[in-house]
C-alpha cells in the first residue's frame, strides 16, 4: 500500500495527540505534531521579547529560525536552531502565546513551506488545525476530532497536573480563550475539511479512536 497522508485536525483537550502518535506507531509512520512548531515560534519570541502582533519582528525571527524535529532517545525532539526545546515549549503562558502568533500571517506563511516539505514523501500522521483544509488539502485521510467542552477541560487539566498548578477553573478560561482564538482567525481557522470524517471522542476510549481511524485507512 502506497505510504498515506494522515491528518487530523481539532480543539485542544479532543485527544488528537495521543490518538495520532497510537495511529502514526499502529501504521509505521512518522508522527508531526504542528502545534509545537507554533510554539517554539512563540517561545523564541518571548525570548526575544517580541510582542505576539510584532509582524515585522516575527518575519525576522522566522527568517532566522531553523526549526527540525530529531529522533532522541526520549522520544521524537523538536530542535530550533539546534536547542532542544521539546520540554519548556508545554507550559500554559506558550500555549497562549502559540495561539496568538498563529493568527498572524508571516508565521503561518513560514510554517506551511516547512509543513509541506515535511509531507513530501508521504507516510506520515499530521496533527493540528488546518492540515486537512490549508497544508495538505489533497491529503489521503482526514479525520476531525472532537470532543464536548467538559470532557476537554478534564482531559486537558489531567494532561498539565504533573506540568503546572494551573486550577481545573484556569485550564477551562484558557482553553475557551484558545478555542476562540483558534477558530475565529481569519487566516486557516480550526475547522472541519469538507471531506474529513468527523470522530466525537467524548465516549469513545482511546483504543476506540485509534480502531475507528484504521478502518477508514485500510479502506483508503
Ligand atoms: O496543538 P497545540 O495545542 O500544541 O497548538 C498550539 C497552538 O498552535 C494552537 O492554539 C493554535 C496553533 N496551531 C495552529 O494554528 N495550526 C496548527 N496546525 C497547529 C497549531
Amino acid at each position: 500500500m502506497k505510504p498515506l497522508t494522515i491528518t487530523i485536525d481539532g480543539p485542544a483537550g479532543s485527544g488528537k495527540t495521543t490518538v495520532s502518535k497510537l495511529l502514526a506507531d499502529r501504521l509505521g509512520y512518522r508522527y508531526i505534531d504542528t502545534g509545537a512548531l507554533y510554539r517554539a515560534v512563540a517561545l523564541e519570541a518571548k525570548s526575544a521579547g517580541l510582542a505576539p502582533d510584532d509582524d515585522g519582528g516575527l518575519k525576522e525571527l522566522c527568517g532566522r529560525m531553523r526549526v527540525q524535529f530529531v529522533q532522541g532517545s526520549h522520544g521524537l525532539r523538536l530542535l530550533s536552531n539546534g536547542t532542544d526545546l521539546t520540554d519548556s515549549i508545554r507550559t500554559p503562558e506558550i500555549s497562549l502565546l502559540a495561539s496568538a502568533v498563529s493568527a498572524r500571517p508571516v508565521v503561518r506563511q513560514y510554517l506551511l513551506d516547512i509543513q509541506r516539505d515535511m509531507g513530501r514523501q508521504g507516510g506520515a500522521v499530521f496533527e493540528g488545525r488546518d492540515m486537512g483544509t490549508v497544508v495538505f488539502p489533497d491529503a489521503d485521510v482526514k479525520f476531525f476530532l472532537d470532543a464536548s467542552a467538559k470532557v476537554r477541560v478534564l482531559r486537558r487539566y489531567d494532561e498539565m497536573a504533573s506540568t503546572s498548578s494551573q486550577s481545573c477553573a484556569e485550564v477551562e478560561r484558557d482553553m475557551k480563550l484558545r478555542d476562540k482564538n483558534d477558530s475565529t482567525r481569519e487566516l486557516a481557522p480550526l475547522m472541519p475539511a469538507r471531506d474529513a470524517i468527523r470522530i466525537d471522542s467524548s465516549d469513545l476510549t482511546i483504543d476506540q479512536v485509534v480502531q475507528l481511524m484504521l478502518r477508514h485507512v485500510d479502506v483508503a
